[in-house]
């Protein structure tokens, strides 16, 4: 059968037909379910974006408080997991802590029903639910504390960062991260979703499949370059070292973290969304040398790479607005993969209905009918 002429990272194959979400990389659009990024990110929230993105509509005023009240239900972790949690070791990172977590949810819930709608509903609710207290849990005993119950009285982003630093958020920043939580839910078929869906073609449980997802987004090409951004912000220094960084990398063909996108020719519509918090949020409280920085050294990048189709993406003004919420930089991909669990949610269940097995094919380069050499005469 003549198959399609390899491409690296399969780069423009499309490997699935989707409802869920639209990217234009030179209009520089983007739609959850046909809606606007610009729209959900002004009038929806997280757990209702979530909810459009797996189950294809937005939901009515009795289904959002049904779906609110079981995530909040289910937000609590078993005491089995917590205790598993507390043997991890301080130094390790929040990701890999995530993805050992997100695993051992399927010691409990896995039963493998996936031709049953309340398993899969049961699931989604489950991961939305307890993904975010896990990544709190991990950072307070990574600090020496115990992990803090989830609050039935906040909302899904408000009781995130109370878990988190045990203090209830202010509102406005509450909505900011909501605000980022929505911007990070899903996009298209990037490396981590089309892990999920690989390991989901497996007819594999979902929790495995999560843990699959979590970590391919850990790498600092794709959901790990947020972190990165902030290390390079602080490296620069001032806004007058940009430029010479930037000549510099550019000269050694060193890629620049927060800048360019496979799919993307021209900024991601989310770094514009999430400049713009990042100026709300500044505006309110004094804009920082890395707000100044990360303004100077987009303009430089623009300057000298635009050409290439070289701009912000998402991950270049996220770690700006987290480090302002007091949010400490190596969670920064953790709560991206928070956001994200929405998209892969819905990738997973779409992926069960097309009921393939992924088993692309190969161009094979190696050698033919070579003899076996007894050791003693290599
Ligand atoms: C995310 O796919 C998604 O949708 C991902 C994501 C999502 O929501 O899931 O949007 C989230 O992963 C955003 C990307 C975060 N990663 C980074 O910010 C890391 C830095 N970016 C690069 O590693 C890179 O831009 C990628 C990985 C994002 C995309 O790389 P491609 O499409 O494989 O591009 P490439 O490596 O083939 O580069 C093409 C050219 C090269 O120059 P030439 O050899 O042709 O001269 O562009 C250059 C690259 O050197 N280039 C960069 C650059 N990215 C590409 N040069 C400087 N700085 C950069 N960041």
């Amino acid at each position: 059968m003549k198959g399609c002429e390899y491409k690296p990272g399969l780069e423009g194959i499309p490997a699935t037909r989707s409802e869920i979400s639209y990217v234009d990389g030179t209009k520089g659009i983007l739609e959850y379910r046909g809606i606007p990024i610009k729209e959900l990110a002004n009038q929806s929230h997280f757990l209702e974006t979530a909810y459009l993105l797996i189950w294809g509509e937005l939901p009515s005023q009795g289904e959002l408080e049904s779906f609110e009240t079981e995530v909040r239900y289910h937000r609590r972790i078993k005491y089995r997991i917590r205790d598993m949690m507390k043997c991890f070791p301080e130094s390790g990172h929040p990701m890999d802590a995530l993805q050992a977590s997100a695993a051992a949810l399927g010691l409990f819930y896995s039963r493998r029903a996936l031709d049953n709608p309340e398993y899969i509903r049961e699931a989604v609710v489950r991961l939305l639910a307890k993904i975010p207290t896990m990544v709190a849990a991990f950072q307070l005993m990574r600090k020496g504390n115990d992990p803090v119950q989830p609050r039935d009285d906040l909302d899904y982003a408000s009781n995130f960062l109370y878990m988190l630093t045990e203090r209830e958020p202010d509102p406005f920043e509450a909505r900011v991260f909501d605000v980022c939580l929505t911007l990070h839910a899903e996009h298209t078929i990037n490396a981590s979703t089309f892990s999920a869906m690989v390991t989901a073609s497996t007819l594999t449980d979902p929790y495995a499949v999560m843990a699959s997802a979590v970590g391919t987004l850990a790498g600092p090409l794709h959901g790990g370059a947020n972190e990165e951004v902030i290390s390079i912000l602080e490296q620069i220094g001032s806004v007058e070292n940009v430029r010479p960084y930037v000549e510099e990398a550019v000269a050694n063909k060193q890629k620049i973290m927060g800048f360019g996108h496979r799919v993307y020719q021209v900024k991601d519509p989310r770094a514009t969304i999430l400049q713009e918090l990042a100026e709300q949020l500044f505006a309110q409280a004094g804009f920082d040398r890395y707000y100044k920085i990360a303004v100077e050294l987009e303009k430089v990048v623009k300057e000298k790479l635009a050409h290439k189709g070289i701009y912000a993406n998402v991950d270049f003004y996220s770690g700006l607005v987290y480090r302002h919420l007091g949010i400490p930089t190596d969670l920064f991909t953790p709560i991206f993969a928070i956001a994200r669990v929405a998209g892969w949610l819905a990738h997973w269940k779409e992926q069960l209905a097309v009921n393939r097995i992924f088993r692309p094919t190969q161009e094979y380069i190696g050698e033919h009918n070579r003899s076996y050499v007894p050791i003693e005469k290599r």
